[in-house]
């Protein structure tokens, strides 16, 4: 009887750790292998404070052309349009059909969308 008490405890604890695991991978997990959520640099640049501030100008040093030279601030809209499609919006933004980014397109929409753009919210 103890003994079979202590096994459904362990698989309740062995559940209950899995779940909270899998709720904190949230749709972040899709950047971790690039972006750092503080300020560190790793294969793209590290993405706390972005919102609000201007595209290109953190401390990262192999941007593209494209945004280095950017001239947007990161706001909700054009945010939006990089985490959809990066590779669409860096012509969009430029303005220069030619224009390229080094970070693979998203494609982030709907629900998913949504969610990425609260925890780049959240990282200020
Ligand atoms: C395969 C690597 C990779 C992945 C995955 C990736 N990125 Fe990037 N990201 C980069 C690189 C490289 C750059 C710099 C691009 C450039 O200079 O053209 C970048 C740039 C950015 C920028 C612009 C930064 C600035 O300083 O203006 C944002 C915002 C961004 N990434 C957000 C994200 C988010 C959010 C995710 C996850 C949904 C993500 N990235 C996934 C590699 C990646």
């Amino acid at each position: 009887m103890n003994t079979m008490i202590k096994t459904a405890a362990a698989t309740i604890i062995t559940a209950s750790a899995f779940l909270s695991m899998n709720v904190s991978a949230g749709i972040e997990a899709k950047c971790k292998a690039c972006h750092d959520f503080g300020t560190a640099n790793k294969v793209g640049p590290g993405l706390k404070n972005l919102m609000g501030n201007k595209a290109g100008s953190t401390s990262f040093s192999k941007y593209s052309k494209s945004l280095k030279n950017a001239d947007w601030v990161w706001d909700d809209a054009n945010m939006r349009l990089w985490l959809g499609d990066g590779k669409k919006a860096i012509k969009e933004l430029t303005g220069d059909p030619k224009a390229k980014t080094t970070m693979p397109s998203m494609k982030l929409k709907g629900e998913k969308l949504d969610e990425m753009m609260d925890f780049m919210n959240g990282l200020q």
